[in-house]
């Protein structure tokens, strides 16, 4: 049936009321109050759950209004107590929700949302500074039983020569380290190889080598993949080059690949791991999670990566044929893209020198 006035305009009220209510998960979220809440067999009054989360009873009462409305928390026929229902936990509490990320993400993603309407305009400048605790947030995602899930169910399936290799002995480089978990996770695993984390911002340098203990297989520098004088100290050191969730952000995506085809040996390869998304914008259109891609693209990569006009940033819904395009122009060959098929999105792609 086609879409009437009616019903398009319906769907953005909805989209509008549900808009208000991510700020409001979003609260619950931040402040644990569905897990407090979770702690109760029964009804509660709106003092008890207060006291139990350490805030204040007004805040406390609006919120839990504004949850019985949004039919996520129920009332009681007195209209004194709450209630979270025991169906609606796995969805909402920290330990189980899927949302926990986004809902972090959101409130900090959007705080330079004025700033972001001028690098729109014409006149406006290009780019600005994210918060950092975007950053913070992006990392806190990527923990060690993340990167054993990328060991057991990206790289064993699509690359098995990586693990053995790591085995054997390679030299490894993390490019856009952070603050250096997967370079720490995986020389503490493979003694028998090297590894370096590279990131351009020198604070996450500064924390990976302090929880580094001076592991004796890693070493830590600030650098920027564009630039020669970062990638010259490291020409034909690497076997592998590793890129998690960084290709997409560059400003010149194709200088950083044939920067990262000098820093590689003959034979090495680069990895990338990126979002599984296509190029046509009809096809995406049918996966919902692709307006979140989106909106990471304005907020975050866009807005922090878009310096000039010249400016190449790919985005995050960049799509899997693009990756492929601009590493065969920067050199490499046998390039394999492989849809991992999970929750994440992610996409493997494996090319080499
Ligand atoms: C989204 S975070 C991903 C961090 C990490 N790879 C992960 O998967 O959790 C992007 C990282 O790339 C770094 N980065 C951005 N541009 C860079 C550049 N030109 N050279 C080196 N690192 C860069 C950022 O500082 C940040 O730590």
């Amino acid at each position: 049936m086609a879409e009437s006035v009616e019903s398009f305009k319906n769907r953005i009220n909805h989209v509008v009321i549900d808009g208000f209510l991510t700020y409001g998960l979003a609260i619950g979220h931040q402040l644990r109050l569905f897990d407090t809440m979770a702690e109760f067999d029964e009804f509660e009054s709106i003092d008890t759950i207060a006291r139990k989360a350490n805030c204040k009873a007004r805040y406390i009462e609006e919120w839990l209004k504004m949850m019985v409305v949004s039919h996520v928390v129920e009332i009681d026929p007195t209209e004194t107590k709450y209630f979270l229902p025991t169906h609606r936990r796995p969805a909402l509490v920290s330990t189980t929700s899927s949302c926990s990320f986004d809902l972090s993400l959101i409130p900090v993603i959007t705080l330079h949302h004025e700033g972001l309407l001028e690098c729109f305009k014409t006149n406006g400048p290009y780019c600005l500074t994210p918060p950092a605790k975007v950053d913070e947030i992006i990392g806190s995602r990527t923990t060690n039983e993340y990167w054993q899930y990328v060991l057991d169910q990206v790289f064993k399936p699509y690359a098995p020569e990586f693990q053995s290799d790591l085995e054997r002995g390679v030299s490894f480089c993390d490019m856009g380290c952070a603050s250096g978990t997967l370079v720490l996770f995986l020389a503490r695993l493979f003694h028998n190889s090297k590894f370096v984390g590279i990131d351009i911002v020198s604070d996450y340098i500064d924390q990976a080598k302090a929880k580094s203990n001076c592991q004796h297989n890693a070493e830590f520098f600030i650098g920027n993949v564009m630039e020669a004088e970062t990638t010259a100290r490291f020409s034909v050191q690497f076997d592998y080059i590793l890129m998690s969730l960084v290709f997409h952000d560059l400003e010149q995506p194709l200088k950083a690949a044939k920067e990262m085809w000098h820093m590689l040996k003959p034979g090495g390869r680069v990895l990338l791991l990126e979002f599984d998304m296509e190029s046509s914008v009809r096809e995406n259109a049918a996966v919902p999670q692709t307006t979140v891609l989106y909106g990471y693209s304005l907020y975050y990569c866009l807005s922090s990566a878009l310096l000039s006009e010249n400016s190449q940033c790919l985005g995050t819904v960049a799509g899997k044929g693009k990756f492929k395009s601009l590493l065969t122009e920067a050199g490499f060959r046998m390039i394999n893209v492989y849809s991992i098929g999970d929750e994440n999105r992610t996409l493997l792609v494996v090319a080499e020198k």
